[in-house]
């Protein structure tokens, strides 16, 4: 008994807090507040979001969650993968599809905008899949429980700088299956606690995490770009047309 108790002091001075959540919060702190400050998420903070930007970001993270329940799905009885596998609660690709084809049309295939940065995402996200699924955990931690968390205001504020109404273009952003969302968050954290890992692997998760973050925010940054350049065509072509009848050319 004694031993048993001294064995556990130790291990406890060594690594004051064993439970991956925990671990992984702390691991991407610094990350969430460079996420909280790109250019996107500012325009979100001050409620100024453009039809343009939630457009492009619903094509972004279509691409990226495809790929992520792709490989979840493909890995969902997968031992680091299984505990944290809730597709009826979390999954989005559906919804996302909903609020495509509210946006653009039955033909949002053709039309979506997709960022070299969200392909790349994409592509990490298959990678680990097929090399090592236990790495998952870091990404679906870093959408699902964003999507949990801040999304909740992000949703409300896309709803009301848009105008939309009755759910209109925002299902994304909604969890049918989740009651509360704080008592899901709770029982998603002690999942990702039960999953074994090695110490090796779990310094992989934590690291693949800070990735995902970085990964998100070079897709917001793409984003923004694309707006931005989107917004010069359009005073580019105002101000030609402006010119050509004030030359009386048209
Ligand atoms: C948690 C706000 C953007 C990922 C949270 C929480 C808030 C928040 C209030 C809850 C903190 C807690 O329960 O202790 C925001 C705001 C954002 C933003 C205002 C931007 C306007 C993001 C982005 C990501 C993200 C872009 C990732 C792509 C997360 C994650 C958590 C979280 C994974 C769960 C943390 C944990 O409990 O372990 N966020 N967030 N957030 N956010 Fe964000």
């Amino acid at each position: 008994m004694e031993t048993e108790n001294k064995a556990q002091t130790e291990e406890e001075v060594e690594m004051p807090n064993r439970d991956l959540s925990e671990q992984i919060k702390e691991a991407t702190k610094d990350s969430h507040v460079r996420a909280e400050n790109t250019g996107l998420m500012l325009s979100y903070q001050k409620g100024q979001v453009t039809l343009a930007q939630y457009k492009l970001l619903l094509c972004s993270l279509h691409h990226i969650y495809v790929a992520l329940e792709e490989e979840l799905d493909k890995n969902s009885s997968h031992p680091g993968v299984a505990p944290i596998y809730f597709p009826t609660e979390l999954a989005r690709r559906e919804l996302i599809e909903e609020d495509l084809e509210h946006f653009y049309g039955q033909d949002w295939r053709e039309k979506m905008v997709v960022p070299k940065a969200a392909e790349r995402y994409a592509h990490r996200l298959r990678q680990i899949g097929g090399e090592n699924p236990e790495l998952l955990v870091a990404h679906a931690y870093t959408r699902y429980l964003g999507d949990l968390s801040g999304g909740q205001v992000l949703g409300r504020i896309t709803q009301k700088s848009l105008g939309l109404k009755n759910g209109d273009g925002v299902a994304f952003f909604t969890f049918p299956g989740v009651s509360s969302p704080n008592r899901f968050k709770q029982l998603y954290r002690s999942r990702m606690n039960s999953v074994e890992l090695t110490e090796e692997q779990r310094k992989g998760v934590l690291e693949e995490a800070v990735q995902a973050f970085e990964l998100n925010i070079q897709v917001f940054d793409a984003l923004q770009d694309l707006v931005s350049s989107m917004q010069r065509e359009a005073d580019r072509q105002t101000h030609t047309s402006q010119a050509e009848q004030l030359n009386g050319t048209q």
